[in-house]
């Protein structure tokens, strides 16, 4: 079997669960090395364990993967993430910024300040932190690609989706000016509208709702792959996966 992202160095933030832990398992069986970012350290070890019982990998195997326990929001950490993988890797292929928070549903003048503080800065400002450490590293890949991953509570009239929807459609903004900005380079850049998908974050919009009738993460793993893959040639989109 071919595999599509052979010895590509792959960053996945929100990996210790739902889409971004979905897209580590699969990137980890198209032969990437991915160093996976969130806060949990138990849920990170369980993605760890999954890619190495698919790759049938005895513990002395040297593992595809790399944890990275850390706070989005503290965004002084996100700048030390580029330096650190070009002292392990020399190298970074790939960034799929994926974490996400919802936050609170409820009216604007009722969003409590610190929960508007810390979507802002994970659905945010990380990313742009995220892209500030990784651009140069991005350069000097022969095929730099980046995934954001975004919402459609970016458009339209959201009532209640405070901070989420305002943090989605600035990240929509942000992604796309640094795609313009790129275009005469190797790097392709891309947003990943997943749609409606059976996580945590899913639940907790809409709790009234069957998870069976929910699409699984591991249903989008295929569009990651094709975005971050050296043969992708799609530039400043936003693809939608319904
Ligand atoms: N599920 C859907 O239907 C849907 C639809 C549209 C868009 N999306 C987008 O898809 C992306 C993934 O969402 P999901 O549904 O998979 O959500 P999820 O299951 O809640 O996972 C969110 C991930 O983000 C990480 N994260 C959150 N806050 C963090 C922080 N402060 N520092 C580091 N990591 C943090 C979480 O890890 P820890 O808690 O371990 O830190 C977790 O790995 C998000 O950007 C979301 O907006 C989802």
């Amino acid at each position: 079997m071919t595999r599509r992202l052979q010895n590509r160095i792959a960053l996945i933030t929100g990996a210790s669960r739902g889409i971004g832990a979905a897209v580590a398992e699969r990137f980890a069986a198209e032969g990437a090395h991915v160093v996976l970012v969130a806060r949990t350290r138990g849920g990170l070890e369980d993605v760890d364990d999954r890619i190495r019982a698919a790759l049938d990998l005895g513990t002395d195997a040297d593992s595809p993967v790399t944890l990275l326990e850390l706070d989005l929001t503290d965004l002084d950490a996100v700048d030390r993430i580029g330096p650190s993988i070009a002292q392990r890797f020399g190298k970074l292929d790939i960034v799929v910024g994926n974490a996400g928070l919802l936050g609170e549903m409820s009216p604007m003048h009722h969003i409590d300040a610190k929960v508007w503080t810390d979507v802002v800065d994970v659905n945010l400002n990380a990313n742009w932190r995220l892209i500030r450490t990784t651009d140069p590293l991005l350069r000097q890949s022969d095929a730099g690609r980046a995934v954001f991953v975004t919402s459609g509570a970016a458009h339209g009239k959201r009532p209640y989706w405070g901070a989420y929807a305002v943090t989605k459609a600035a990240l929509e903004m942000m992604v796309t000016c640094w795609a313009a900005e790129t275009e005469k380079t190797a790097i392709r850049i891309n947003l990943l509208d997943p749609g409606a998908t059976r996580t945590g974050m899913r639940a907790d919009a809409y709790p009234g709702e069957d998870p069976a009738t929910v699409k699984p993460p591991e249903d989008l793993a295929d569009a990651f792959v094709d975005l971050c893959s050296p043969s992708c040639d799609r530039h400043g989109d936003v693809v939608r996966a319904y």
